[in-house]
């Protein structure tokens, strides 16, 4: 899709198709967004663990209530690497919030490029969640947000309006 397209046409999707999983070669694109993402000094301080069997989405399911969300197929968590993240030596500034939500920006934008519907979803349970992932993170590694990943049902349609503030209010040419 045409760049200012994607940009304009990209809305978070609360209503997924359970009967329709994402292909291999879809997903696979989508997570190369991730992985060629920007960071700081290049660190690349993420993992992202994609979540499609039934015994791991009914645990990340059970974290946010939503009944859209128990609908997804699959289920993207992003993991920031404290510890690998490049930090600032004057102050001590951590880099990984910033570089784990550029990389979540890439993957939303690229489902949105192959018509694969994301929200991105930082009101779960943070604690079930972590519990939930106990067995697949590590040590500083934290949970920074998670989108779930299929295709919108077939009936859905987008609103195609975006409420944004109006360019007035947040460009100022100095
Ligand atoms: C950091 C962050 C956290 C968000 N958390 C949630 C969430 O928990 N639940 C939800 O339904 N949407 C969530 N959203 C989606 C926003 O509500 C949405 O991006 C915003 O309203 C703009 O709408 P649009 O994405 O359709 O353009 C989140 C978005 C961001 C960037």
């Amino acid at each position: 899709m045409e760049f200012n397209d994607l940009i304009r046409s990209r809305e978070s999707i609360r209503s997924y198709d359970p009967s329709r999983p994402v292909p291999e070669d879809v997903l696979n694109r989508i997570l190369e967004a991730g992985r060629l993402s920007l960071s700081a000094a290049n660190r690349q301080p993420w993992k992202f663990l994609l979540i499609s069997s039934p015994g791991m989405l009914g645990k990340v399911r059970a974290c946010y209530g939503r009944e859209w969300f128990h609908d997804a197929p699959h289920v993207l968590v992003v993991v920031g690497l404290k510890d690998q993240a490049w930090t600032r030596s004057f102050d001590g500034y951590n880099s990984v919030e910033t570089d784990a939500a550029i990389a979540m920006t890439h993957i939303i934008l690229a489902a949105e490029n192959e018509g694969v519907g994301a929200c991105w979803i930082a009101n779960y349970d943070p604690v079930m969640l972590r519990e939930a992932m106990k067995d697949v993170t590590g040590p500083g590694e934290v949970i920074f947000g998670i989108t779930p990943l299929g295709y919108p049902r077939p009936e859905f349609r987008k609103s195609g309006v975006k409420k944004r503030k109006p360019d007035g209010e947040v460009i100022e040419r100095i």
